[in-house]
């Protein structure tokens, strides 16, 4: 049995791509795989919060030099990391914002990339500082967009923050088996938005078909 984490960053309902490609998404990986599990967490409607100087404090302490207000400062941090670390399987839907992620997304990044958690700090081991602590699992990010033109080789590829960003910072806490799914041309609508959503479909259908 696999147990998914779906995530949602996306702060509109029904106008949502990334949103619905993500339900879509999950909805077809549980009629093919009928004993798996599913978390859902919707960071577009329900923001986690920004991380404050008790946070920092208890985030980069000796667990056992925290006094009770420090644990409580991290508890929704210790949940959400909980919450990550449980799933085989994650499908996140994270549009582009200003050429990279949603702040809220953001926001979700800061709370979960932990000290001792998610990855290890070994100042002493010069060579390997940082060690990533979450391993064996796999990826799928349904990234929308109102242009085109930012993958490799693409126009606006040097404008591009948003997967370079993903892939760097989940690979930090070793999740390296990503793959994204691309809705784009939402600024322009018409055949050029169509043509986008149907190839992220036929992309979810063949990525859904090739773990039964
Ligand atoms: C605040 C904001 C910033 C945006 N920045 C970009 C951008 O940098 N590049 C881009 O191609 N589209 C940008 N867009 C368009 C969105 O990526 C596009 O509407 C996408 O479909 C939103 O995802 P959703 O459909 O899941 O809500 C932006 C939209 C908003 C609201």
């Amino acid at each position: 049995m696999t147990h998914l984490l779906h995530i949602d960053a996306s702060p509109r309902g029904d106008r949502s791509h990334s949103r619905r490609m993500t339900k879509e998404f999950v909805e077809k990986w549980q009629q093919a795989h009928l004993r798996d599990t599913v978390t859902y967490r919707d960071l577009g409607r329900n923001p986690v919060p920004h991380v404050d100087e008790s946070w920092i404090a208890a985030a980069f302490m000796a667990p056992d030099r925290r006094t009770p207000e420090l644990w409580d400062a991290i508890h929704i941090s210790d949940l959400l990391v909980d919450e990550f670390l449980a799933a085989d399987i994650y499908v996140l839907g994270v549009p582009m914002y200003n050429f990279s992620v949603p702040s809220t997304f953001k926001a979700y990044i800061d709370q979960i990339v932990r000290v001792g958690r998610t990855v290890a700090f070994e100042p002493n081991d010069t060579a390997n500082v940082f060690k990533p602590l979450v391993l064996a699992k796999k990826m799928f990010i349904v990234e929308a967009r109102g242009d085109s033109g930012f993958q490799p080789g693409g126009q606006y590829e040097r404008m591009n923050f948003h997967d370079p960003y993903l892939l760097t910072v989940f690979g930090f806490m070793g999740i390296t088996d990503i793959t994204f799914i691309h809705v784009e041309n939402d600024e322009y609508g018409g055949q050029k938005l169509a043509d986008s959503i149907t190839n992220a479909r036929t992309q979810i259908d063949r990525l859904v078909g090739s773990y039964t």
